[in-house]
């Protein structure tokens, strides 16, 4: 079967997804084709935006991958005052991005989440409570959870990093800190709750096979996603994965494979919202605009107080960590219009995936 008769699939086997990963020429130009066509269809060329707030670099994790890792000391390490978070997110209100995304290194204490829930509700009291909340905070009880969304937080991100659990114990220390099931039932709680829940992976980890970045997509469509947020892993000097740097495909092909997961995921889940992650543009000066070309629907400007922004640094040659919040603005308006679509303003753009899961229907 070819490529073209793949694309007119109702549903991929695993198979077929990693032909069309490994597609080339004629044969990719065609998958990008389709992605632009259904996101048109069922999403149109728009993008809507989430203020990113990176609150806090403090993690209590030891991702092998990540440039906040506890372990790593020379870092140094910030946590936003509360005015600081308000005064973050009022600039997102006042600028009509509809909504927040508040994330953090990974924490669980009740002070944190007392001070996340009191957080939430003094944002939904300065917007009227007009301006939507994205958490992504990483992993906690159920019952944190559950605080949270009824405090007015709609929805969450974790990503999964790695659907197939021997990859995942590669790239996290084996302790019970880092355990693969507890990411699960995390991931399986916030959709109990009513999150709208979002997942993703890197692309082009050390030991990463397109087996299993093509179980990657099957896991999100297994799991029914809301929302998808995935990127190319981007080494960074001071993690334990570096040792492997020699053993990486070059990053223009991560990058490549990054935009190929980011079209099938839109063919295989038209309605999803699917972020442009900030990780593309830091191998490629216009990657998340790429992004937005292959599928993606949502931006996050960073609008977290530009004297922190270089310590948030996940990976190295993070991109915008010198930028004002202001010029981010125009400077995603006039990025995001050279590729011929909209930004929409004052609107949470929800997923409607969201919507039709819960009420059952079909497309
Ligand atoms: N390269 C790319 N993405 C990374 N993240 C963390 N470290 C890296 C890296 N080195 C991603 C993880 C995490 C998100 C906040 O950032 O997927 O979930
Ligand atoms: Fe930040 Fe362009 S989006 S500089």
């Amino acid at each position: 079967m070819g490529i073209k008769e793949i694309l007119e699939k109702e549903e991929f086997t695993k198979d077929e997804i990693i032909r069309l990963l490994s597609a080339e020429g004629e044969d990719r130009i065609m998958l990008f084709r389709k992605a632009s066509e259904v996101k048109e269809k069922y999403i149109g060329k728009r993008v809507w935006l989430r203020g990113l707030i990176e609150f806090s670099n403090i993690c209590s994790k030891d991702c092998l991958y990540c440039g906040i890792r506890k372990g790593n000391r020379k870092l140094e390490r910030y946590n936003l005052s509360d005015e600081e978070i308000l005064a973050a997110a009022k600039f997102a209100f006042d600028n009509n991005y509809g909504s927040i995304a508040l994330q953090s290194g990974e924490l669980e204490s009740k002070t944190v989440s007392d001070r996340i829930e009191s957080l939430i509700h003094k944002i939904k009291e300065l917007s009227d409570g007009r301006l939507g909340i994205t958490l992504s905070v990483g992993e906690q009880e159920p019952e944190v959870y559950r605080r949270w969304y009824e405090a007015g937080a709609h929805r969450y991100l974790l990503r999964i990093e790695a659907s197939n659990e021997s990859l995942y114990r590669k790239i996290h220390p084996n302790n019970s800190m880092h355990d693969f099931r507890r990411r699960l039932d995390c991931l399986k709680s916030l959709q109990d709750i009513g999150y709208m829940t979002g997942t993703g992976v890197m692309i082009g980890l050390p030991f990463q096979t397109l087996d299993d970045l093509a179980g990657d997509l099957l896991f999100m469509q297994e799991f029914d996603i809301d929302m998808c947020g995935m990127g190319p892993y981007i080494e960074h000097a001071d993690t334990p994965l570096i040792e492997y740097a020699d053993k990486l495909i070059p990053a223009v092909k991560r990058f490549d494979l990054a935009l190929k997961m980011i079209a099938i995921i839109r063919i295989m889940m038209k309605d999803i919202n699917i972020v442009a992650a900030t990780a593309l543009q830091a191998i490629d000066p216009i990657g998340r605009e790429k992004g937005v070309m292959a599928g993606a629907n949502i931006i996050m400007p960073n609008i977290t107080p530009g004297k922190y922004r270089d310590s948030y640094r996940l990976y190295e040659n993070k991109p915008c960590t010198d930028d004002s919040e202001e010029d981010c603005r125009n400077c995603l308006e006039a990025r995001i219009s050279l590729v011929d679509h909209e930004i929409i303003y004052g609107d949470w753009g929800d997923s409607k995936h969201y919507e039709r899961r819960r009420k059952g229907w079909s497309l």
